[in-house]
C-alpha cells in the first residue's frame, strides 16, 4: 500500500545514519524530475580518523567518493541526497532491509523486510553483532529481563546512538521516566559511559519497591554515585539539575505525555519516548461523532483505537514542534518484539512555531473536537531549565 512520501523518507533517514546501516543505494528518478547524479551508494567505513559515512556519487561520468563525519556533517549530506528527486532507495542495515519505489502519484511503495540473516531462535543464541551492547556483558545477568526486552532496549539505544552527537562530551544528565525495573536505566548508563561520556543518570518511577529495588542493584554494580533511583510521579518529581536528555519507554497512557511535558519544562536538548497504550484521545473520540466526511475512520472499535493512537502521536510531535523541538516518529525495534514500537524523538532547536505550525496543529484538534493531554499539561508551560 502506498503510503506518505515524507514519513517513508524520514524512516530511511534514521536508517541511513543508524550505525547499524551496513548499505544503501538511490538510483533512478521521479517523474518529471532528475536528480543531479544518477546513482548514490552509503556504506560505513572506518579510517584512521575514525568511523565515517562514505558516499560514493556518480553523475553518469564520473564516480565521485567522500568520506563524512558522523554526526552534524553526515545529517546534512544525508539530506542533501533525500531532498534529491531520486525513484528508489534500498537500504540494508544489521537488522533490516527497505526498499523505498517512488509511484507515479509521488507516494512512497515500501517493502521492508528483517535482514536476510537467520533470525535468533526464541531461547537460542543472538548474534553478538546484532547488539550495541553485548549480551554477554555482565550486568544483564544482574539486571534479568527476557530475550525481546534486551533486543527492545538495544533497538532504544540504537536510536539514542543516532540521536546525540558524535562529539559529545559530558557531563550528560540523563533521567529515565517511569523506568520501572529500570532495565533501560542500567543499559543507558552502560552504553553513554562506554562512549566516554561522564553521566548522571536518575531513575523516576512511581513504586517505592521499584526504587529499592534499583538502588540496591546499582550499589551491587558499583554505580550508585552516579545511578540514582527517586520514587515519585513523572509529573512532580524531583530531580536536580534538569536532566539534558530525557528517556521514556512505555510510560502508561498519559505518563509519556507528562513525561515529554516534563522534558519541554526542564528544556531538555534530547527527547526519545516510546509510548506505551493510548486511552485519552481514544476516549474523547468514543464520546462524540467524527466530523464529516470521517465517520468511516472511526466507527468500527478497532479502527477508531488504532486511528486515536495516529493522532495522539501526531499531536504530540506536533505539540512538541510548537515548543521549540524538531520531532519525528520512527518505528524504533520491529514490532515481533514489542507491538509498542513507535518512538517519539525530539531535539530542542529553540526556534519558535510559524504561524502555519500553530494553524496546523489547531486544525487539527479543533476539526476532531479534541484536546490531547500534553496541549493541557504543556498550556502555560515555561521552563525549570533549560539544560546548558
Ligand atoms: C510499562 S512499565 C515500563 C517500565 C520500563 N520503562 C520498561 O520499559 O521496562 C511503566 C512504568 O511506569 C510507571 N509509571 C506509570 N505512570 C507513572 C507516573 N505518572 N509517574 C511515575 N511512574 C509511572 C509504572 O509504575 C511502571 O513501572
Amino acid at each position: 500500500m502506498p503510503e506518505p512520501l515524507d514519513a517513508a523518507l524520514t524512516e530511511v533517514r534514521a536508517l541511513l545514519l543508524d550505525p547499524a546501516l551496513t548499505r544503501a543505494v538511490a538510483a533512478g528518478r521521479r517523474r518529471g524530475h532528475r536528480p543531479s547524479v544518477v546513482r548514490a551508494e552509503l556504506r560505513p567505513v572506518t579510517l584512521k580518523a575514525g568511523p565515517r559515512l562514505q558516499i560514493s556519487t556518480s553523475d553518469g561520468a564520473r564516480p565521485y567518493t567522500r568520506n563524512v563525519a558522523p554526526g552534524v556533517e553526515a545529517g546534512a549530506a544525508v539530506d542533501a541526497l533525500l531532498a534529491e528527486p531520486f525513484g528508489n532507495w534500498h537500504v540494508e542495515t544489521a537488522d533490516a532491509t527497505l526498499q523505498l519505489r517512488v509511484t507515479k502519484s509521488g507516494e512512497a511503495q515500501v517493502h521492508r523486510a528483517a535482514a536476510s540473516r537467520p533470525a535468533a531462535e526464541p531461547g537460542g543464541h543472538d548474534r553478538e553483532k546484532d547488539y550495541l551492547l553485548d549480551p554477554g556483558d555482565p550486568i544483564f545477568a544482574e539486571i534479568g529481563g527476557s530475550a525481546a526486552k534486551r533486543r527492545q532496549v538495544d533497538a532504544f539505544l540504537r536510536a539514542l546512538a543516532a540521536t546525540l552527537p558524535d562529539d559529545l562530551t559530558g557531563p550528560l544528565r540523563v533521567v529515565d521516566l517511569g523506568c520501572g525495573n529500570a532495565y533501560l536505566t542500567f543499559a543507558a548508563h552502560r552504553y553513554l559511559t562506554a562512549r566516554g561520556l561522564d553521566v548522571e543518570l536518575v531513575g523516576v518511577d512511581v513504586r517505592e519497591d521499584q526504587r529499592r529495588r534499583n538502588t540496591e542493584l546499582a550499589e551491587r554494580l558499583g554505580w550508585a554515585d552516579q545511578l540514582h533511583f527517586v520514587a515519585g510521579t513523572i509529573a512532580d518529581a524531583v530531580v536536580e539539575p534538569a536532566p539534558d536528555l530525557v528517556l521514556a519507554l512505555h510510560a502508561c497512557d498519559t505518563a509519556t505525555d507528562e513525561a515529554l511535558a516534563r522534558a519541554v519544562r526542564w528544556g531538555a536538548r534530547w527527547v526519545l519516548a516510546a509510548p506505551c497504550c493510548h486511552h485519552d484521545i481514544a476516549a474523547q473520540l468514543r464520546a462524540r461523532p467524527a466530523p464529516a466526511p470521517y465517520d468511516l475512520l472511526t466507527r468500527q472499535g478497532i479502527l477508531r483505537e488504532r486511528f486515536a493512537d495516529v493522532l495522539t502521536d501526531a499531536l504530540r510531535a506536533g505539540l512538541l514542534r510548537l515548543h521549540g523541538y524538531r520531532a519525528e516518529v520512527v518505528e524504533f525495534v520491529d514490532s515481533r518484539h514489542t507491538p509498542r514500537n513507535l518512538l517519539i524523538r525530539a531535539r530542542r532547536i529553540g526556534t519558535a512555531p510559524t504561524d502555519a505550525q500553530r494553524a496546523e496543529y489547531r486544525e487539527l484538534v479543533d476539526q476532531w473536537q479534541v484536546t490531547p493531554r500534553l496541549e493541557t499539561l504543556l498550556s502555560g508551560a515555561g521552563t525549570d531549565g533549560p539544560a546548558a
